[in-house]
């Protein structure tokens, strides 16, 4: 394992300490995450927890088939227990940004259903303002060029369609979303200064299914590098 991988990996299993027997868990998407999922897998194996986990993804939800985790779909829970999710970037607020995977939206409509969040994330994830990383955009096809139109009027960098990247399909082709929507990635750049005013401008342009900035919604972050893990814990949020 590389030395990344580890680091991901100590983050997603110390994030586990805050599983607890009966919880209704969301299962977040991503590398970092995906380390959680296992080891909750191996404690259900060999300590006897019992859990119930709502995936944020297709990807997800095959991980923790093959792990033997019971799983509900989103529209059966009215409340979750707790959210255990990666981020592309997070800051000193605790907002983040999110979707580098593509999951932003079922990620955000399970973390916003959670009694608490908590993210997995190596330190490279940190950063003083947000937006190096491009802010991804879930947006209806019918409606991408008008969304991109739009954006394109404030947006300082380059704002274009993900493409797939998959093996077996055209250069170019479109990032199909879980939803069957586009992810069109947004080059700000550490401007994002005022992520909430931000988000919901973006929110409003017709077409816009979801925008990767997660504002007030994360109250920890279980943090690697190589002196070990840190928890961060948000003084505004639901775990202080
Ligand atoms: C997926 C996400 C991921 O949580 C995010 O991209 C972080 O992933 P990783 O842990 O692989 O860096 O938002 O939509």
């Amino acid at each position: 394992m590389s030395d990344a991988e580890l680091l991901k990996r100590e983050a997603g299993i110390a994030a586990c300490k805050y599983v607890k027997n009966g919880m209704i868990i969301g299962l977040g998407t991503g590398s970092t995450v995906k380390h959680t999922i296992i080891e909750i897998g191996r404690m259900m194996d060999e300590e006897g927890l019992e859990i119930t986990g709502v995936p944020t993804s297709e990807s997800t939800r095959v991980l923790a088939e093959s792990l033997n985790i019971p799983l509900i779909e989103i529209s059966q829970v009215e409340s979750l227990d707790l959210t255990i999710d990666g981020a592309d970037e997070f800051d000193m607020d605790f907002s983040l940004i999110k979707g580098g995977g593509g999951a932003l939206t079922r990620e955000k409509i399970v973390a916003n259903l959670s009694k608490s969040m908590i993210v997995v994330a190596d330190y490279s994830k940190r950063v003083d303002i947000l937006g190096s990383f491009k802010l991804p955009i879930e947006a209806d096809p019918l409606q991408s060029d008008s969304v991109i139109e739009e954006i394109n009027g404030f947006c300082p960098g380059e704002v274009k369609i993900r493409a797939s990247g998959q093996k077996g399909t055209l250069e170019n082709e479109p990032f199909i979303t879980d939803n069957g929507g586009y992810i069109i990635d947004c080059e700000f750049g550490p401007s994002i200064t005022n992520p909430a005013d931000l988000e919901k401008t973006i929110s409003k342009i017709k077409g816009v299914i979801e925008v990767g900035l997660f504002i007030g919604i994360c109250d920890a972050v279980v943090l690697s590098s190589s002196s070990g893990v840190e928890i961060l814990v948000n003084p505004n949020g639901r775990l202080n």
